[in-house]
């Protein structure tokens, strides 16, 4: 009996260890983790005729796609060899609770100064579809950003009638025959509109139309009868910009990876940071068609980058003389100010089918969104007040004007409590009420200078009514809230009206977006689930208008238990820059005798946190020169700052 015992027990063991393995197999069949390393490091670029030094990541523009399946993971080791300070974004990826590994600077962690490294790790969760990342440090996005492409788990196929052939990310870009981080410095030093681009680009090539630039234009190739699956993201820093195929039609079937009832069109529209997954079929005469996109340009009177980039549709079964030498055929776009366009676009996108839309709203925000000119301040030269009537300009969120903070990220003070960085009292509301969209008093351009954040509680159910204003211009801000998807489920011109406009909300299938073009003098609603807590900047998606400060916070407190709180920081999280604490700048500063030591003494010195080269260049910030590079030090280690190594830096 006790045999028989035995063996039952046995057989039970190893049924169980069996169903172990199998779990184990099967769970390594369905979620992996990807390693990468971006090196972002200067590349000599050539386009539009001219050669620029540009930032790129391992040499390429744009920068490497990244390719995972939902539920995989991935770790990014990120090693800053360019002479800027970086962080990368992973635009729309839900980060649940690995606010870490956000990305934007001092929000949730400080730049990763050059010479060194961070290591960024997350996993996809319940995301399909087309997302990308970006740097998130000055205007070094301009030339750092690519494709993050998430197909469904593995096994499960897209739930479109027709599955692709092939797939081809398509990347606006925006291009400046000059270095970008110049451009928004001298903006930032004058007080004006930062210089326009000079070319937009798709896969990092302008094409055609620009000088210079027709050998290297894009193929996106094509087989007769097949259907392809374009990834379309606006990776461009300042302009909405409107896409189409010559003689083709798109199906669109996603948006910032969430899926859509597919709808056909010739013409879709995407502001910066929004992604749009289109089908398309090779059914037109075997031949070459242009893909081309240009601005869509609403705000009136303000200078505008008006040119055109292409790429090139190209069926393989074309053969010559229409393959080598005749000209693709060219779409018409609509006009830049196409407002109605727009319209018709995004009041086409819905979910696939009924979705939970929060209802019993715990926060009812509204925030108007818009431009502003502050006075010139009395210590300030004519020249670094060059904005409209001799002011600067500015922009806001309910008034206030947000404030990185330049020490330490708002998510380390948060979890390290500490004092003095950021308020948790951004107004629910617009301080004044006043006619949003119509002719405003010079009384209310100027906002505060701020850094508010807005506090949430876990779970709970949020609305905002995002309005634009007529300040300076009204103007389409693409509002990006970052470690979220929001359902629009309303948007409308004018003043939102709470009495009359609720009967335009779409509770049943409204779209699941991370980034809300909100019309021109008009306004979006917005809902989402505060669940996912750490700090999550809002912003346009305008570079130029997050530079002048249109961004707020919130800070989402942890729920009940380790599953609904914060993870704790990665050990190798940039460190702050300024700060005190820091004991290489305590103990090793009142050594110094030299000019470099009274530099030291109220900066801080990059060099002592990387793994030594051979005359390595030794970059330093102070909080008046954010980079600046002051000599070049021959030294050699390891990342453990030692004496030997500070010894190196005296000599000099
Ligand atoms: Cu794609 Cu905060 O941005």
């Amino acid at each position: 009996m006790e045999a028989i015992n035995r063996i039952f027990a046995d057989r039970h063991f190893s049924f169980f260890l069996a169903l172990l393995l199998l779990a184990s197999t099967m769970s390594l069949a369905i979620a992996k983790t990807h390693h990468h390393e971006f090196v972002v490091q200067a590349t000599k670029v050539k386009r539009l005729c001219k050669t620029h030094n540009s930032i790129t990541v391992n040499g390429m523009l744009p920068g490497p796609t990244l390719e995972v399946n939902d539920g995989d993971t991935l770790v990014v080791k990120v090693v800053n060899r360019a002479r800027y300070n970086v962080t990368i974004h992973w635009h729309g990826v839900r980060q649940m609770r690995t606010g870490w590994a956000d990305g934007p600077e001092f929000v949730t962690q400080c730049p990763i100064r050059p010479g060194g490294s961070y290591t960024y790790r997350f996993t996809i969760q319940g995301q399909v579809g087309t997302l990308w990342w970006h740097a998130h440090s000055s205007w070094v996005r301009a030339t750092v950003y690519g494709a993050l492409i998430i197909r469904p788990r593995e096994g499960s196929s897209y739930p479109f009638s027709k599955q692709p052939k092939r797939e081809t990310p398509i990347i606006l870009g925006e291009w400046w025959d000059g270095n970008p981080i110049d451009v928004v410095r001298e903006a930032t030093r004058t007080g004006a509109a930062p210089n326009i681009s000079d070319a937009y680009t798709i896969n990092g090539q302008p094409g055609d139309l620009y000088n210079c630039s027709s050998k290297d234009t894009t193929i996106v190739p094509i087989d007769s009868g097949e259907t392809n699956l374009l990834r379309v993201i606006n990776a461009a820093l300042n302009q909405p910009l409107f896409f189409t195929v010559a003689n083709h039609k798109f199906t669109v079937v996603g948006a910032d990876a969430s899926y859509l009832k597919p709808f056909t069109t010739s013409v879709i529209v995407l502001g910066p940071g929004q992604t749009t997954d289109v089908l398309i079929s090779g059914d037109q005469l075997p031949g070459r068609y242009y893909m081309a996109a240009r601005a869509y340009q609403s705000a009136q009177n303000a200078p505008f980058d008006n040119t055109t980039t292409t790429a090139i549709l190209e069926y393989k079964s074309a053969l010559c003389p229409v393959k080598c030498t005749s000209k693709p055929f060219m779409p018409p776009l609509p006009a830049y100010n196409d407002t109605a366009t727009v319209t018709a676009f995004s009041g086409s996108l819905k979910s696939p089918r009924k979705v939970e839309v929060p209802t019993d709203i715990d926060e009812n925000l509204f925030f108007t969104v818009g431009l502003g000119l502050n006075n010139c301040p009395k210590n300030f030269r004519a020249r670094r007040c060059q904005g409209p009537n001799g002011t600067r300009f500015t922009a806001s969120m309910n008034n206030v004007s947000f404030v990185f903070p330049s020490s330490i990220s708002l998510l380390q003070a948060y979890q390290q409590n500490v004092p003095g960085v950021f308020t948790t009292d951004f107004p629910a509301k617009p301080p004044v009420k006043f006619d949003y969209t119509g002719n405003v008093s010079r009384s209310l351009f100027q906002p505060v200078p701020a850094t508010k954040l807005y506090k949430l509680k876990y779970g709970s159910r949020v609305q905002i009514v995002l309005q634009d204003t007529s300040i300076v211009t009204p103007e389409n801000h693409p509002i990006h809230l970052h470690g979220y998807d929001f359902y629009i489920i309303a948007e409308g011109f004018g003043n939102f009206n709470p009495k009359t406009d609720k009967s335009k909300f779409n509770l049943v299938d409204p779209p699941l977006r991370n980034t809300v073009g909100v019309p021109v003098n008009g306004w979006a609603v917005i809902r989402f689930v505060a669940d996912n807590p750490g700090v999550w900047i809002m912003h346009c998606h305008l570079d130029v208008h997050i530079t002048w400060g249109l961004a707020m916070a919130f800070l989402v407190e942890d729920g009940i238990g380790e599953l609904e709180s914060l993870e704790s920081p990665p050990v190798d999280l940039p460190p702050p820059p300024h700060d005190k604490q820091n004991k290489h700048h305590q103990s090793f500063c009142p050594r110094f005798g030299s000019p470099i030591c009274h530099l030291v003494a109220f900066g801080f010195i990059d060099v002592l946190n990387v793994p030594f080269e051979i005359n390595y260049k030794m970059a330093m910030r102070t909080s008046r020169f954010p980079d600046i590079l002051i000599a070049s030090v021959k030294a050699s280690g390891s990342s453990r700052p030692r004496k030997k190594n500070i010894a190196a830096l005296e000599e000099k």
